[in-house]
């Protein structure tokens, strides 16, 4: 297992969509292609994506720099990234 400064960093803001209900898989390893969701990149890593149920149409700030302490959602601790 990588230590967390090992984890790439996909961007340094946050992926704000317009999330419809449903299971969505919020890539934790930062290698997908297709952020902020998992698409398989992990594979390999040892790592897995965290599934999140949406239970009602809303807004998500989903952390894209994958430093979050509330992931899968920004809590702004991108704003600490040099
Ligand atoms: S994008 Fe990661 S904490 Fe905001």
């Amino acid at each position: 297992m990588s230590s967390d400064n090992e984890i790439p960093i996909p961007q340094k803001t946050p992926c704000v969509i317009d999330e419809e209900p449903g299971k969505k898989a919020w890539c934790t390893c930062g290698r997908s292609e297709k952020q902020p969701y998992c698409d398989g990149a992990h594979a390999g890593t040892g790592m897995t994506p965290m599934v999140v149920d949406i239970e009602e149409a809303q807004t998500i700030a989903w952390c894209g720099c994958k430093r979050t302490c509330n992931a899968p959602f920004c809590d702004g601790s991108h704003s600490q990234l040099s």
